[in-house]
């Protein structure tokens, strides 16, 4: 039988511990897999490595299509990107899967009223805010990007969905913001129930992220699998995490089309690292959703069941605060789990990579209408200013060409401060001058918006620029509060 090759990287911190605990429990398993053990972490951040691993780790990763990850340091101060957040964005693993379940001898508060939670959270992996792109616009002023995209978003709902329908789940959910960030909370949301539609035996709702946060605590059996953007999915993960025992017990896979990442949802514990002390239970998790995808459901079952069992008779790790007389160490834990799994290594029939590989020699494209360029109708200008609105307003007013170009709003952080605001709207140094066309039938260029670009920058710093842009007759940017 031939067992998968997986890239495995023990990482930082108690990563390595853990690791060798959970890859002993896998093997005592009878788990296919051939760890092929990879270089990457803070060693070779610090070897000089920028993306702290060798070309040929990357490589083999890149060639296996699976990462098994203990958790790793990003050396501080150095103005490195995070390892881990680096890995998911560059092999694309859109979907960011955490599964939340009550455990046996795991008494939390829900545990103890009798309620039992089965949660899974997608969290979309790669958008969001999570671009890192930022920059200070004023000295005053930092800005942040928040990308949300049409493949991307409904890259994430077909994940969930077809993960949703496999699992034979009756309800799905998502979780936004559209409420304020109309364009892309709104964005994300219509993708939602676009793919939805395509799954008629699958119940859905959407409900706005505080609400859902506050529905969480209050009734999280009401919930089943939660989609959600990249920022608001990570805090509500962590919510979820606090509902069935903390971070110790939670797993994650990112997966993505070509590659996927499985690692515990901890950091690298260098307070207790090399203490032999270390809960392994999330990592060892996330290794029984490696073993589900890539064909090996009945082990994974097995090593659960035995983790379980192990949990049910009361032993824990120090993490867990519960009585001192079962508490027991790492590898002691781990030894326990293995004396618990069945006898007989139940091996899965047909048993190895389901996956299918796709060879690929460029990077995809992913537009979902390439023909389609969309209509300029203006742009807004974020220019520096300390004057007053009124004398912005009438500046603008005067440098404009009235025959082409009107100014419509401006706004300060966000709330319209001209043509008509309030005196009480305290101001920053920089405005967001919004100036459309006059005639909405009359075809304006990239060109027309860099001319005015230049005899506005004769005036002011101009610190940033975003065309204003029309898709299908539809105007497709935000008002500005009190416009
Ligand atoms: P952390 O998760 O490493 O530690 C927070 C607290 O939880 C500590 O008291 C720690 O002892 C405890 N803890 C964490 N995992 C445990 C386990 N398995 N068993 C028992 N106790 C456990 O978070 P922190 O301190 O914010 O980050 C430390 C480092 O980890 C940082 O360098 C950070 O960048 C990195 N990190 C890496 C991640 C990854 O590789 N995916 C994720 C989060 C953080």
């Amino acid at each position: 039988m031939t067992k998968t090759k997986i890239a495995v990287a023990k990482g930082d911190g108690i990563g390595p511990e853990i690791m060798d605990a959970v890859l002993n429990i896998m093997s005592h398993a009878g788990a296919q897999i051939e760890p092929y053990f990879i270089e990457m972490g803070k060693e070779w951040y610090q070897k000089g490595f920028g993306t702290g691993m060798t070309p040929e780790s990357k490589k083999a990763i890149e060639d296996l299509g699976i990462l098994f990850k203990g958790p790793m340091e990003t050396p501080k101060g150095t103005g490195m990107k995070s390892i881990n957040v680096t890995a998911r964005k560059v092999w694309s693993t859109y979907a960011n899967k955490r599964v939340f379940r009550s455990l046996p001898g795991v008494e939390t508060v829900f545990s103890k009223a009798g309620i039992p939670i089965d949660i899974t959270i997608v969290r979309e992996n790669i958008e969001d805010t999570y671009g890192s792109i930022e920059h200070m616009l004023t000295y005053d002023v930092a800005l942040c990007r928040r990308f949300i995209t049409r493949p991307g978003s409904m890259q994430v709902h077909r994940y969930t969905f077809e993960m949703a329908r496999n699992k034979g789940a009756k309800k799905v959910t998502c979780g936004h913001k559209a409420n304020i960030m109309k364009i892309t909370d709104g964005l994300f949301l219509e993708c939602f129930y676009e793919v939805a539609k395509e799954y008629p035996e699958i119940q859905v709702n959407d409900v706005i992220v505080d609400d859902l946060a506050m529905k969480l605590v209050t009734s999280p059996d009401d919930f089943e699998i939660i989609v959600l953007p990249n920022l608001q999915g990570d805090i509500i993960s962590d919510l979820c995490a606090g509902l069935v025992g903390g971070l110790g017990f939670a797993p994650a896979a990112n997966i993505g089309d070509y590659i996927s990442i499985f690692e515990a949802v901890h950091g690298t514990a260098p307070d207790i690292a090399g203490k032999n002390i270390a809960n392994p239970t999330s990592l060892l998790l996330s290794g029984t959703m490696m073993l589900r995808h890539i064909g090996q459901p009945q082990i994974a079952e097995n090593i659960e069941h035995a983790l379980l069992e192990t949990l049910n008779l009361g032993y824990h790790t120090a993490d867990f605060l519960k009585g001192k007389d079962k508490q027991v160490g790492t590898r002691e834990f781990s030894e326990l789990i293995i004396s618990h799994l069945p006898v007989k290594v139940l091996i899965d029939a047909g048993l190895n990579d389901t996956r299918h590989r796709i060879a690929i020699t460029g990077n995809r494209m992913m537009e979902s209408n390439e023909n389609y360029a969309g209509e300029i109708n203006g742009a807004d200008l974020f220019i520096e200013s300390n004057l007053q609105p009124g004398e912005v307003g009438k500046i603008f007013e005067e440098l404009l060409d009235n025959r082409m170009w009107k100014l419509t709003t401006m706004s300060n952080r966000g709330t319209q401060v001209y043509p008509t605001g309030s005196i009480y709207t305290e101001c920053i140094n920089q405005y967001r001058v919004r100036i459309e066309r006059v005639d909405e039938t009359k075809e304006i260029s990239q060109n027309d918006i860099f001319k005015l670009l230049q005899e506005s920058g004769n005036r002011f710093i101009i610190c940033s620029l975003e065309m204003l842009m029309i898709y299908y007759g539809k105007k497709s940017y935000s008002l500005a509060q009190g416009q």
